[in-house]
């Protein structure tokens, strides 16, 4: 099994770019379904969740084309024959469930195996479906698939297989935000969905679909409207950057940079994120040309109190993350986790590096420590497996990360890139 093996200590310096976001582009290869000739996507990360979408893509008959070389990926969605996600496959990604909106709009059916939980929490998708019903999809559940068909007689055109409607989602979810807006795009007339996530790649997707043809407004407010199209024709898109990878790459340089230059950081798109580190001391520095620049803090860094919540809140993908940086920060500080029920699991791990994380509920209060030293980890999930190994730049002594596909699932290059500011870290296989 491969593993990163990281000698602490060493000091980061110089400049690393951001890749394509991740949960940009893994939302608009599925909305590539809708589009008629050809997608071309440019910046598009080489990793391992990317491959997954394509091979799902692939198996529902799209043809696809990936210049890794150049992070150039071309999708052809023209013979798209089948409406299937299986199990193995959405097993392996939950994001493969976004096909299912694309599919429902397109064909009027779709089967795609339900996601079931995972290591950060249970992760229900009634909220999606929901909405599919109410415009106007009936859905059987059976067999761990759910099976999703447009009731008929409800479109003006045999085109068009869904009826707009008003969905008033219960708690921003991304994802629900995301296949409904993609099930509007070729549906009979005006979806609105209030209590819409904002996240910026909801934002990069709708800007694709209406690059497409799609009509929608009030893009990046809780309030999102779409007007069906009759159709949507495939452009050239270019991913934007990725702001968890950002965020992973700003707190290795408060750990142990010297000064780090971050490329392609878009501060915006990072919610309150930068603006929190500013408020306990870090020295950090957003340039017009979409740098973020580290450089060591005059003083000591001031524990905090942090919740979580959908952007522009503190975003809980970076919440392990932060945990390691404030694991040594003197004082006591208070992370509250309030999207996903179950994201504390490599509270574990960390503490086998020396920290004193105690997690109460959703809760996990942190003692800063001295220092952590290097031992045997296990990433249990994608941000929890970055974070180990930022534990592993600071620790003393060597630090063997294990489980390391949940890495690879979600950074480009991320050793490399690591190495390439001077960390000590290899991985093997
Ligand atoms: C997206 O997941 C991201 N994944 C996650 O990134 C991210 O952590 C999460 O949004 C929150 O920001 C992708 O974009 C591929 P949600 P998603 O629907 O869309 C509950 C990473 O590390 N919920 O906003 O699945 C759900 O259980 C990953 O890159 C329902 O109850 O997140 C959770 O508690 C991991 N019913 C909360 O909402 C539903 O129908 C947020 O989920 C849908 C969601």
């Amino acid at each position: 099994m491969a593993k990163f093996i990281i000698k602490g200590g060493n000091k980061l310096n110089g400049k690393v770019k951001i890749s394509g976001a991740k949960n940009s582009a893994l939302k608009i290869m599925a909305a590539s379904i809708m589009a008629g000739g050809k997608t071309i996507l440019k910046n598009v990360p080489v990793i391992d969740d990317v491959l997954t979408m394509a091979e799902v893509l692939s198996l529902l008959g799209a043809e696809v084309n990936f210049d890794s070389a150049n992070n150039i990926l071309e999708i052809n969605s023209d013979n798209i024959k089948s409406f299937e996600a299986p199990y193995e496959l959405v097993r392996k990604m939950r994001a493969s469930i976004l096909v299912a909106g694309p599919l429902l709009s397109r064909f009027g059916e779709v089967k795609v195996a339900i996601p079931g939980g995972c290591n950060i929490g249970s992760r229900q998708i009634d909220l999606h479906l929901k909405g599919f019903e109410l415009m106007g999809a009936e859905n059987v559940i059976e067999h761990g698939y759910v099976y999703l068909k447009a009731s008929p007689g409800i479109a003006r055109s045999s085109k068009k297989k869904l009826k707009g409607a008003e969905i008033n989602l219960e708690f921003p979810s991304r994802g629900a935000t995301e296949n409904i807006i993609m099930a509007a795009c070729l549906s009979n007339g005006k979806t609105v969905i209030n209590n819409a996530a904002k996240e910026p790649e909801i934002n990069d997707l709708a800007n694709y679909l209406s690059k497409c043809g799609a009509k929608i407004t009030g893009i990046g407010t809780d309030s999102i409207s779409i007007e069906g199209s009759d159709e949507l024709k495939g452009c050239e898109y270019e991913i934007m950057p990725d702001s968890i990878e950002t965020g992973t790459f700003i707190i290795a340089g408060v750990l142990c940079g010297k000064k780090v230059e971050i490329e392609d950081a878009v501060w915006e798109n990072m919610g309150i994120f930068c603006p929190k580190l500013k408020e306990i001391g870090v020295n950090i520095e957003n340039k017009e040309d979409n740098t973020i620049i580290i450089k060591k803090s005059k003083g000591t860094l001031k524990p905090a109190y942090i919740s979580t919540l959908p952007y522009p809140g503190f975003p809980t993908d970076l919440q392990p993350i932060m945990t390691v940086l404030l694991s040594i920060i003197p004082g006591i500080s208070i992370i509250t986790e309030n999207v996903f029920e179950n994201r504390f699991m490599y509270a574990d791990e960390l503490n086998r590096m020396g920290a004193n994380v105690k997690i109460d509920g959703h809760h996990a209060v942190i003692t800063g420590v001295n220092k952590l030293s290097g031992a045997p980890v296990s990433s249990t999930d994608l941000r929890a497996g970055a974070a180990l190994v930022l534990a592993g730049l600071i620790a003393e002594g060597t630090t063997e990360v294990n489980e390391i596909h949940h890495i690879l699932r979600g950074y480009e290059n991320f050793d490399k890139k690591l190495r390439n500011l001077g960390a000590d870290i290899i991985k093997v296989s």
